[in-house]
């Protein structure tokens, strides 16, 4: 638990993440609708909810979060009936999406009904919606009965949450309930994919890859932003401008053929260890015995990323938790979902990224 003022009483509860307790549900369900903020798992990380048609219950999102005002909410919802009065019109290419991957971790943009708030829209004309997959916030949504805003519960800028402890780090005190369902599956936030330019684009890359969507959406394409480091490039996603995932530590990402990745992190490690500091290395499970210095922890497995995807940001806590001054970490291939890790990487770091 953080340091700090608690302001409120937070209500921890633990429920089956497979066959979620209808008593527990309905008793957060009666919190949602109260206009009080419930944090819940997803299949890709924690979500910090509130009804989100009452813009007031969801601006409370942001005060306990400390989000900026102008980065807007997703909505979520657990049917596709659901989806028709929150939307002006739904594209074509929403429907195969929708089709194939829903519920799913991607999220769609779509121009906004008159429905929504601006605190959600954060005054956009187009609003971002999601069908998660996992059972407890499939069952929360439906006894809510209403869409729930959820952003990631974590504090803004922090590592996003994939277990309920991370919840309960950054955010006990500042909401009203915690729903504990264990660790979440992807590990990063879902892809989102706007509908609303020429070209159907991937705002933030997410645990539906480029690969996955381009069979049955063969014109979709990454946003500029993912792919350059350039200043004067304006992320379209309000969120992707923040320095975001940060652990306190200083952080290095190395590129590049894995052997000399291994030399550089090596190399590194050395002059900073002689130079008093302490240093965490995020290893993958090939390389972890080739470090000589430093706190090294495998982040993964290389030949299976999900496996990277779903430890990075609980590994970045655990080196918060060491207190380390420096991490240096392996990056990974930018194809399928090592685009996400990188994107992830990337923001951790504020940009230091190093090709070897
Ligand atoms: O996996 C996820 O998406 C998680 C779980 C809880 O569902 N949620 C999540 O929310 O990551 P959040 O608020 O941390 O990220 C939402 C992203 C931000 O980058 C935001 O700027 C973008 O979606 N976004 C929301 N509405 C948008 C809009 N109308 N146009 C463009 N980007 C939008
Ligand atoms: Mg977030």
């Amino acid at each position: 638990m953080r340091e700090g003022v608690i302001d409120m009483e937070t209500k921890v509860i633990k429920v089956n993440p497979i066959n979620p307790e209808e008593e527990l549900i309905k008793e957060a369900a009666e919190l949602i609708k109260d206009g009080k903020l419930v944090a819940f798992p997803t299949e890709t990380v924690y979500g910090l909810g509130a009804n989100g048609l009452d813009g007031e219950a969801s601006s409370r999102i942001f005060t306990a979060k400390g989000r900026p005002q102008d980065n807007p909410l997703i909505l979520h919802i657990s049917s596709l009936e659901e989806l028709k009065p929150l939307v002006k019109s739904i594209p074509k290419e929403a429907e195969i999406i929708a089709e194939r991957f829903w519920p799913g971790p991607i999220t769609m943009i779509f121009e906004r009904s008159s429905l929504i708030s601006d605190v959600i829209t954060a005054g956009l004309d187009t609003v971002a919606i999601r069908m998660p997959k996992h059972p407890v916030a499939s069952a929360l949504i439906k006894a809510s009965g209403v869409p729930i805003a959820a952003p990631s519960a974590n504090t803004s800028g922090r590592p996003s949450p994939t277990q309920a402890e991370h919840v309960i780090e950054d955010l006990y005190g500042k909401i009203d309930m915690i729903i504990d369902g264990g660790a979440t599956g992807v590990g990063l936030e879902s892809t989102v994919l706007d509908l609303t330019s020429d070209r159907p684009t991937i705002l933030r890359p997410g645990g539906v890859t480029l690969e996955d969507l381009r069979p049955i959406i063969p014109d979709v394409t990454l946003d500029l932003s993912i792919i350059k480091d350039g200043e004067n490039i304006i992320p379209k996603s309000p969120g992707q401008k923040y320095r975001h995932y940060a652990p306190k530590a200083d952080m290095i990402v190395y590129c590049g053929d894995v052997e000399d990745i291994v030399k550089a992190i090596n190399k590194k490690a050395k002059e900073l260890v002689e130079n008093g500091k302490k240093v965490g290395i995020m290893a993958t499970d090939e390389t972890k015995d080739k470090y000589q210095e430093g706190m090294v922890i495998s982040v993964g497995n290389r030949r299976d990323k999900r496996t990277i995807a779903h430890n990075l940001f609980n590994i970045l806590r655990k080196f918060d938790e060491k207190k380390v001054n420096v991490i240096l970490a392996e990056g990974v291939e930018f194809q399928g979902i090592g685009i996400a890790i990188m994107n992830r990487m990337k923001k951790a770091s504020g940009g230091n990224i190093i090709d070897v």
